[in-house]
């Protein structure tokens, strides 16, 4: 029995950061998973969240299971966070909104969805993308495609092909968007390349999937969530999975929303229902301890005040280490053109690097990316920063 089951191939990102945590190098630096860590190397706990958790711990109550969709203040603190309290998407209660397993559980039971009710539609994600997007699609039944994106020649958005090649999509096509800080490359749409979009979305009966796991990391909580209130003031049906692993640092208590924005309230209740039962059939309802942080930190003013401030820093912190990362570099190789490391956006860039220098960077130096030539910024500090400019000057001259 057995004998005709594959060996794994591994995770490219999962499987490389067990990698690193073998690795017995007292110098290596990690810079693979989207983890943020602080500039002492370690994985903080915000102190909102220590708070919330203190807070929470006192009420000690039963743990019954949740409903499938969650919890309720959960998934309403959720939608406020996304689109603002005083949107009308909101306040019209047009969004069914499930808590998920962080936002791979958000995608997955958004897919699920899709594919009961468009098993015929294809699903398009941008060249590159975050590498378990294809899986979850195809693990759900969809062909998965891709749209033109990263530009290298540029090192920005060849915006030109991403539109000629969603004008030419069959209607009802499923098209995966980068909300924020585009993950692996680091860059974004400008605000006038969503507002393209939106009229191309709405002529080509289009079916927009918003990914947002980095909001916060990349302008600000309201800046970064700029696409979804657009498509939501344009009046469009779509699709939005969040993660709060990264903004709350809460990466194992796997927290996650799906919001589906609909046209009427009526709608909404229905997909709700169908939402459900997508839960129900891949695990039954979620787990309580995150979301009720969550929920205790975006429903406490104070602590909101305390975990937005301590986002703020964390961004300011990124923003720094790519001036640093940039200055380390244009220092080490004058005259090459590294720009690119102070306008993407959020906790990655794309170095540029070839799969053989990204391996020669791990081998010689014990500095770990994604073979893509993805560096997660976050994971720099003062005290290994100099040493990966050089690390990578050596590998580039
Ligand atoms: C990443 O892109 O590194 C993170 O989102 C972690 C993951 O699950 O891949």
């Amino acid at each position: 029995m057995f004998e005709q089951v594959e060996a794994y191939a591994g995770d490219p990102i999962l499987s490389l950061n067990e990698d690193f945590q073998k690795d017995p190098r007292s110098n290596k630096i990690n810079l693979s998973i989207g983890i943020y860590f602080d500039d002492a190397g370690r994985l903080p706990v915000m102190n909102a969240v220590r708070e919330a958790e203190v807070e929470l711990t006192r009420e000690i109550i039963g743990r019954p299971y949740l409903p499938m969709e969650g919890g309720a203040d959960y998934r309403v603190a959720a939608q406020k966070l996304l689109f603002g309290a005083d949107s009308e998407v909101v306040t019209s209660s047009r969004i069914a909104s499930v808590q998920t397993l962080g936002g791979s559980g958000g995608l997955k039971v958004g897919a699920d969805f899709l594919h009961t009710y468009y098993p015929d539609s294809k699903v398009y994600v941008s060249n590159p993308t975050w590498d378990n997007h294809r899986a979850l699609f195809e693990g759900a039944g969809f062909t998965v495609d891709t749209y033109p994106y990263y530009d290298p020649a540029t090192g920005g958005v060849d915006f030109d092909a991403m539109l000629t090649t969603l004008s030419g999509l069959a209607p009802n096509s499923i098209v995966l968007l980068h909300a924020c800080c585009h993950n692996p490359t680091g860059v974004d749409l400008s605000q006038e390349q969503w507002a393209q979009l939106i009229p191309l979305f709405r002529e080509r009966k289009l079916i927009p999937y918003l990914d947002i796991a980095y909001q916060g990391f990349g302008d600000g909580i309201d800046a970064d969530a700029f696409a979804l209130r657009a498509l939501a003031e344009a009046g469009l049906v779509f699709f939005v999975s969040s993660s709060y692993s990264k903004s709350f640092s809460l990466y194992g208590e796997r927290v996650g929303a799906l919001s589906v924005v609909c046209a009427s309230r009526d709608d909404a209740d229905r997909v709700l229902g169908q939402l459900k039962a997508a839960v129900r059939r891949n695990y039954s309802s979620p787990p309580t301890h995150g979301a009720r942080i969550v929920a205790k930190v975006l429903g406490t003013p104070a602590l909101r005040d305390a975990w937005e401030a301590e986002l703020a820093s964390m961004r300011e912190r990124i923003k720094n280490m790519r001036e640093a990362l940039h200055a380390g570099l244009t220092k080490a190789l004058p005259g090459r053109d590294v720009e690119y490391f102070l306008t993407q956006r959020g906790m990655f860039s794309y170095t540029g690097l070839s799969p053989e220098q990204v391996d020669e960077l791990r081998e010689k130096h014990g500095v770990y990316l994604v073979r893509s030539g993805r560096m997660c910024v976050a994971g720099l500090n003062q005290g290994n920063v100099d040493a990966v400019a050089k690390a990578m000057a050596a590998v580039l001259a």
